[in-house]
């Protein structure tokens, strides 16, 4: 292990860098830099690059963002679920995706920004989230295409982040997994049954898997080449695989799952490819994935303004939570 420097280092713009400031930035650089060689963990109070800062705060505030989002969709079916055991399981999924949003700013918090803040940004339109949540859950079906599918992506991306270079993210990350695990499930058994059962609930499970088939594929971003910045994210050990590699290894998984369920994943171009070891599959729709990621997917107004009236809603409950604050902490300092 490398040995930490006790006092934190703070990059300042350059035009005010004084010598002193140099000095120790280019030792806390040399530092880092070796952290990152070693493959060990960067934590909050350690030097680290402005732009790694910046990277990774854009990064663990959209998937918080994401987490939050993405329980609309589901949330949306909790009164609908056909038994009181489906029920009882999706509440504890969207419960989970709750959980993750909290681990995940409280992780963001550790570089330097306030959760107000994220928040603030998110219900302003200015911070992005997955994509994939602005497509809407018309039958119950899209409960076990979510599970099984948009959770499994995310588990595919997440389990590597668990080596993520930055400790809460990792660390935030490791529990994530366990919970996204039993999601996918969940997601697996709801289509199992379905597509075990009469004509018309192995159609609607076949019709669930068709429209999230494609947007799951598309959930680990643009292909290699369009991803300018995931060069750098791999050199500072924050991504471990290419969004193409974690996408090929996702559908050779989903290709033996698909055959278990007895349903057909919608694309024709879909196989192996003896010489290179990888999967391949049909083109993608990036033109439909840029529009709805700049807000023109068929579910975006809807997300936002559920998220801005929940977070109208919660006013009273943030302003509870601070005037108790502040009376413990006059109790404390009267003591
Ligand atoms: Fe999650
Ligand atoms: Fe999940």
């Amino acid at each position: 292990m490398t040995e930490r420097n006790a006092t934190p280092l703070r990059s300042v713009p350059e035009a005010e860098v004084s010598p002193e400031q140099a000095a120790h930035d280019a030792e806390g650089q040399e530092l880092f830099d070796r952290i990152i060689a070693e493959d060990s963990r960067i934590e909050p109070r350690d030097w680290m690059p402005a732009a790694y800062r910046k990277t990774l705060l854009r990064q663990i505030s959209q998937h918080a963002h994401s987490e939050i989002i993405g329980m609309q969709p589901e949330s949306n079916w909790i009164t609908r679920a056909p038994s009181l055991k489906r029920k009882a399981i999706l509440i504890a999924k969207v419960q989970d995706e709750a959980g993750h949003g909290l681990y995940l700013y409280s992780a963001a918090e550790t570089l330097g920004q306030g959760r107000d803040q994220m928040m603030e940004d998110l219900i302003a339109g200015k911070a992005k989230y997955s994509s994939i949540f602005n497509y809407p859950a018309v039958t119950w079906a899209d409960m076990g295409a979510i599970g099984w599918l948009v959770d499994g992506a995310a588990i595919c991306n997440q389990v590597p982040l668990c080596r993520a270079s930055y400790g809460p993210y990792g660390r935030a990350m490791v529990r994530i997994c366990k919970e996204e695990s039993f999601h996918q499930r969940q997601g697996f058994e709801i289509l199992l049954e379905l597509s075990n059962g009469t004509p018309a609930q192995k159609k609607m499970a076949q019709d669930a898997v068709n429209r999230w088939y494609a947007p799951a594929l598309m959930m680990f971003g643009p292909p290699d080449e369009d991803s300018p910045n995931s060069k750098q994210s791999m050199a500072w050990n924050i991504k471990r695989f290419s969004n193409d590699e974690l996408r090929q290894r996702f559908l050779g998984m989903m290709v033996e799952q698909a055959k278990v369920l007895g349903l057909t994943l919608p694309d024709e171009d879909i196989r192996y490819n003896e010489e290179t070891g990888k999967w391949e599959h049909g083109p993608l729709d990036w033109d439909e994935f840029k529009n709805v990621l700049k807000g023109q997917g068929p579910c975006n107004a809807q997300r936002m303004e559920r998220r801005r009236e929940a977070h109208a809603e919660g006013a009273w409950v943030r302003e509870a939570a601070a005037a108790y604050a502040a009376k413990q902490a006059q109790k404390e300092s009267a003591a």
